[in-house]
């Protein structure tokens, strides 16, 4: 996720103390005793959003979106939208899109930016992951010629999303082995910033590890977990678990801690915050206290857990899924 416009005032104590609700031991299938309340983002929501996800038809961009009032930007996401969605919900596959020079320019501005710093501190499952798509600093990739180069490798493929799809939707597709992947450009006057998921961060902080087969058996692992369940606390325990691992986890590697999540991959000014501000805290990753920490997405990630291997990881997602008896594994 990209660094925030503006900083929010969030509470540092657990959502649970926050709502009254009572959590029993992780070891149990529901883990949460009380069903009716769930807090995302520090604050309550309806459960039934987690297992009833909403679908919006038209491009909702948040107040404070740098590309509010430009209207030629405006009209190309407009445009994007409506083409993405139609080829998701008609299972066309992503459609070819004419980039122009000026979402060029934003790709290289960034892309080469990133490159140097995933040399420097990206984990080696990324990086020869990375290396072996071949994705170019200097031309933005077709989304439908690298589902095909995935397809041969790893059996995965991408699905075109219109924007951010709702997290169950999300998963439903990753279920099948699809990757839903933007395929819109953040705005041009802070490429460095985008409020929402671009093409820049799932490609290049996502669409690379789905190369790798044991990173590809995860996510779908999580994916046919998260359609499965039919409790929303479960869905939510999910989410968390791949926020910090998938999307914003950090991991051990020979001695050293690397950068393992996309949201950090993807982004030039989370990759050096997450590894060596004093405002981040970092601990061990452990399940019980990933699954009830709560987050932010708007804002710099301060709050981070440290994977001790790709290994341990697999084998505590397979662990929290059987816990949960989500008949998957
Ligand atoms: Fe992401």
């Amino acid at each position: 996720m990209p660094p925030p416009e503006t900083e929010q005032e969030v509470s540092h104590d657990p959502p649970w103390f926050q709502n009254g609700i009572t959590f029993a031991t992780v070891g149990d299938a529901a883990f949460m005793k009380d069903p009716a309340t769930i807090v995302e983002y520090g604050v309550p929501i309806d459960p039934k959003v987690m297992i009833e996800p909403p679908d919006p038809a038209t491009l909702e961009l948040d107040p404070g979106h740098p590309g509010l009032g430009d209207t030629a930007y405006l009209q190309r996401r407009e445009e994007l939208f409506a083409l993405c969605r139609r080829h998701r919900r008609e299972n066309l596959g992503p459609p070819l899109v004419e980039y122009t020079p000026e979402e060029t320019r934003i790709w290289r501005d960034v892309s080469s930016k990133l490159d140097a710093l995933h040399r420097a501190h990206a984990c080696s499952i990324y990086l020869t992951a990375k290396e072996a798509l071949g994705i170019s600093t200097k031309e933005i990739p077709q989304l439908r010629h690298l589902s095909a180069r995935l397809e041969d490798e790893t059996e995965m493929h991408l699905v075109p999303a219109e924007g951010p799809l709702a997290y169950r939707t999300f998963y439903s597709y990753i279920a099948e082995r699809g990757f839903p992947v933007t395929q819109f450009i953040r705005h041009g006057s802070h490429p460095e910033f985008t409020p929402e998921p671009d093409m820049i961060h799932d490609c290049l902080g996502h669409v690379p590890s789905l190369m790798n087969r044991d990173y590809a058996e995860v996510l779908t692992l999580i994916g046919r977990a998260a359609f499965t369940t039919q409790d929303p606390l479960q869905v939510l325990a999910l989410k968390r678990f791949s926020w910090y691992s998938i999307e914003f986890g950090l991991i051990e590697q020979g001695g050293q801690t690397k950068v393992f999540g996309a949201g950090i991959l993807s982004s030039t000014g989370e990759i050096p915050f997450s590894l060596f501000s004093k405002d981040v805290k970092r601990r061990p990753f452990v399940t019980s206290d990933v699954i009830e920490t709560d987050y932010d997405p708007s804002r710099m990630q301060d709050h981070l857990f440290v994977i001790p291997s790709f290994a341990w990881l697999r084998n505590e997602i397979e662990e929290l899924v059987r816990r949960f008896g989500i008949p998957v594994v």
